[in-house]
């Protein structure tokens, strides 16, 4: 897919970057929510139903700009340093992602993980819409086009399980795994498939009751 555009016409304030922005608006209410919580020393339940979100819509923002906006970035803007910075801002970010989506809120250095990750998230917003996006907006991408590529991805992979618990996705890794051996299996590995689906089930009863303290 290219995103070239006409001549006649740039990027609109109706584009992907507005649609970018609205994103980078949601989270920061988010964390606003979520510092309002800590401070009050509020319900930690609620903390974590915040945090939750601000982590899944973190990660759909980024896997959708690493599918999408950046590629073409990186093809029309001709700033390459900018873009590899973004790319490890983002694998930083998930880092810090990954380990809240593994912690209960009430852990020792929760809270702390937010916050570096708000300051993280802020710095590197402030680096996309003070640097990348308006070089976006100038360079022959259309930007009307992008925004619907990327309203369609965010749609589509909203129930990714990268989206949501690591444990979910060990949980899947699992599955899949269980699912592969019965495909590759023949009588001897029908028995190692038992001995796996059944460390599996418990392995789950464990995360199960982990997810549910
Ligand atoms: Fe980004």
């Amino acid at each position: 897919m290219t995103y070239a555009k006409g001549h006649t016409t740039k990027a609109t304030s109706n584009d992907v970057i507005k649609l970018l922005k609205a994103d980078h608006e949601k989270v920061k209410s988010l964390f606003d929510e979520f510092e309002k919580l800590r401070s009050k020393n509020g319900n930690t339940d609620k903390k974590s139903e915040i945090v939750k979100e601000i982590c899944h819509e973190l990660t759909l923002h980024a896997m959708a700009e690493e599918s999408i906006v950046y590629p073409a970035a990186r093809d029309s803007i001709e700033d390459e340093d900018l873009m590899d910075e973004a790319d490890v801002e983002h694998a930083v970010a998930k880092e810090l992602i990954a380990e809240l989506q593994d912690m209960d809120a009430d852990e020792s250095h929760y809270d702390a993980k937010v916050i570096v990750l708000r300051e993280y998230i802020e710095h590197h917003v402030k680096e996309e819409e003070g640097k990348m996006f308006p070089k976006l907006a100038k360079s022959e991408i259309d930007g009307e086009e992008m925004a619907a590529e990327v309203t369609q991805f965010k749609e589509e992979h909203k129930n990714d399980d990268s989206t949501s618990s690591a444990k979910k996705r060990i949980h899947a890794a699992k599955k899949s795994s269980v699912k592969q051996t019965k495909k590759d299996s023949n009588g001897q590995d029908a028995d190692d498939e038992d001995e796996h689906a059944r460390k599996s089930k418990s392995g789950h009863k464990a995360e199960n009751k982990e997810i549910s303290k």
